[in-house]
């Protein structure tokens, strides 16, 4: 595999994500990518293709761009292209950026390639954990959601439009989404990784109610 098409990767993703909201940033995309070639290294699947989606798989994501989910596909299309990457390595990492999302969760296909579980473990991993309760307090902050509101229960079972129009508190994100990661895993080395972090939450989850409700 050429070194070269991985920082040319680097550098284009670092750029264009020049700016984004803390929790989807170019630290969020490398955390994901090293986490994937961890994973990697535990399956048989073509690396290739794995660190060429975790690298774009952010790339525009549709709720930073008026819901547009084909933008994504269109950018890496053209920027594969624009390095010579074969047709079918393009193919393969724009099926993985089209799929890899949990709100597509109930759209995506049976049998999925390695190279997608490998990439959504770690996508999801990111989610989890000391590092995904960072990321979801900041995004709450950005949406201006209320942290916590006693008489707003969470929402299980939501459609995904309902989810994507969904304006609860960033405390209902985990019981409408993060706390349910832990199950969804595909690898065995992600379903280890994932069992600490998600210990984490719920030990925050205690701390954060104890210090709420104060008698
Ligand atoms: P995906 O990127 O798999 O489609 P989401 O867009 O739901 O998943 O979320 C990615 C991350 O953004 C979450 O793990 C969380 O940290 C943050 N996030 C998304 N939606 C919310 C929300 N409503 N409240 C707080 N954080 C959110
Ligand atoms: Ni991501």
């Amino acid at each position: 595999m050429s070194q070269n098409l991985i920082q040319n990767t680097i550098d284009f993703v670092k750029e264009k994500l020049h700016g984004a909201e803390a929790g989807h940033d170019w630290f969020h995309i490398e955390r994901v990518w090293k986490l994937s070639r961890k994973i990697a290294e535990t399956e048989n699947c073509n690396l290739e293709v794995v660190e060429l989606s975790a690298l774009l798989h952010d790339i525009a994501d549709p709720k930073f761009h008026h819901g547009d989910e084909t933008l994504a596909l269109e950018i890496s299309r053209e920027f594969l292209e624009s390095q010579q990457v074969s047709e079918d390595i393009i193919t393969q990492v724009l099926f993985i950026i089209q799929n890899i999302s949990f709100k597509n969760r109930g759209e995506v296909p049976e049998n999925l390639p390695i190279e997608l579980k490998i990439v959504q473990d770690a996508d999801r991993l990111d989610a989890i954990g000391a590092i995904g309760i960072a990321r979801t307090f900041n995004f709450g902050g950005f949406k201006n959601n209320l942290m916590y509101h006693p008489d707003m229960p969470p929402k299980l079972n939501m459609s995904k439009e309902e989810y994507k129009k969904n304006e609860g508190t960033t405390i209902n994100h985990f019981y409408e989404k993060l706390l349910l990661l832990k199950d969804l895993m595909n690898t065995e080395k992600g379903k280890e990784l994932a069992a600490e972090r998600h210990r984490f939450m719920l030990k925050f989850l205690e701390e954060f109610d104890k210090e709420w409700n104060v008698d």
